[in-house]
Parts: C-alpha cells; structure tokens; sequence
C-alpha cells in the first residue's frame, strides 16, 4: 500500500526540461555541433556534470578541466536566464490537483531530482511548501538511475521505499525508482518510458481516483 509520493521536478512538475535542452543545445552549438532532442533524452534526470560529459563525447570535444568547469556555469548561466522570469504558469497541468488532493489528505511527499536549481524553482511557482522533503542535486552523490535520491527521499519522509510512488519524465529516474523497489510512474512518451509500471501522457489523464487505489485514502 502506498504511503508516500516523490516527484521529479524538471518535466514532472514544471515545464523546464525544454530549457535544459535549449541551453545544452546552445552549448553544443557554440562548440561546432548539433544537438536534437532525442539525444537529449539521455540527458533527462543527469546532472549536471554528466550531462556536459555526455555532451563532449557526443561532440568529440577533449576539454581541460578549466574550460569544463566554465561550461558547466556557462550552461548554468543560460539556464538561469530561461528560468528567471518563472512563474505558476509554467506548472504543468493538473500537477497541483493531485499535490492538492494528496496534502488534503495527509500523505507525505518528497521532492527527488538530480537538479541543483530545485528549491528555487519550487520557490518561484509557489509549491515549496507542499514537499515535507527535497532531495536534490546538492543532496546526492550518485545520479540517476541509481536509486539513492528517492532511497534517500523516502528515508527522509519515514516511509518505506516500497510503499513509496515516484513520477519521472526520465528513463534514468524510471530505472532509479525500479531500483528502488517502488512503484515507477511514467510521465511523458510511452514509447520511451517503457520500464515504467504506470504510464500517463501527462497528470491531467491522472485522477484522484486513481491515486485513490494505490493508496488507503
Ligand atoms: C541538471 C542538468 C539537466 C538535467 C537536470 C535533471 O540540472 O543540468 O540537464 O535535465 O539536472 O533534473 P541543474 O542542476 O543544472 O539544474
Ligand atoms: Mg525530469
């Protein structure tokens, strides 16, 4: 029975992932190559350091360890500037009637994200509030897919990693939550989330009912 939530930030709750993807792809550019969303999709739930790693092998790139760190906060920067201007208008749909339904109903809930911008975030569309937990970037020092961002979540909120749900947009994060032992939700494509034990295009196809089975509300 499940007696916990965790959500993914980028792409679960707000609508950043594509910032993620103009930014890398920026970089990219700048540095003489191309870069299209579906290899960004390895990118999705990586941090940050890993994500430039990815990139330069993908753009055949050696870099000294002074200009990967001035990359890092160059995409961070660029990032920064797509974000500043946040508002609750970048919350995806229906994401609060299922915050709001589960904090109605005194379920606990853990913010799980491998981003090092989250609580700002959270802070500019107004949701910090309903995490009792946020386990981010700054938190943990293994990415997704391994498991210790949600492990350390579902620790913080005193719920059993098996009794805990997790909703991810990312392959990566399906396969932390698997590894994990709790119940996978895939949010976004099926095609690619196939790992996932539920799947939903996005939270507006997600009812209360349904939250209703896995819980004991
Ligand atoms: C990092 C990565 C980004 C990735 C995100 C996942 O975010 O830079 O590409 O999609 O984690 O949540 P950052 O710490 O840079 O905000
Ligand atoms: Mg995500």
């Amino acid at each position: 029975m499940i007696k916990g939530f965790i959500f993914d930030l980028d792409g679960v709750i707000v609508d950043t992932a594509k910032y993620h993807y103009l930014a890398w792809k920026k970089l990219a550019n700048e540095l003489g190559f191309q870069f299209n969303e579906e290899q960004n999709e390895a990118f999705k739930g990586v941090s940050r350091k890993r994500c430039l790693e990815i990139l330069l092998d993908l753009g055949g790139v050696k870099a000294t360890q002074e200009q990967f760190d001035h990359w890092m906060i160059e995409k961070n920067e660029d990032y920064l500037r797509y974000i500043e201007k946040m508002d609750v208008s970048e919350i995806l749909p229906d994401v609060p009637k299922i915050l709001d339904f589960l904090k109605a109903n005194h379920i606990p809930m853990a913010l799980g994200s491998a981003s090092k911008n989250a609580i700002p975030i959270l802070r500019k569309v107004g949701l910090l509030s309903y995490f009792k937990v946020v386990v981010d970037g700054n938190n943990v020092t293994k990415a997704k897919p391994d498991p210790e961002v949600f492990l350390l979540a579902a620790k913080d909120i005193g719920v059993d990693p098996t009794d805990c749900v997790v909703f991810e947009d990312a392959l990566a994060g399906i396969q932390a939550a698997n590894s994990a032992g709790m119940t996978s939700i895939g949010i976004g494509d099926t095609t690619i989330l196939t790992d996932a034990q539920y799947n939903f295009n996005n939270f507006t196809e997600i009812s209360t009912d349904f939250i209703k089975q896995l819980t004991t509300i």
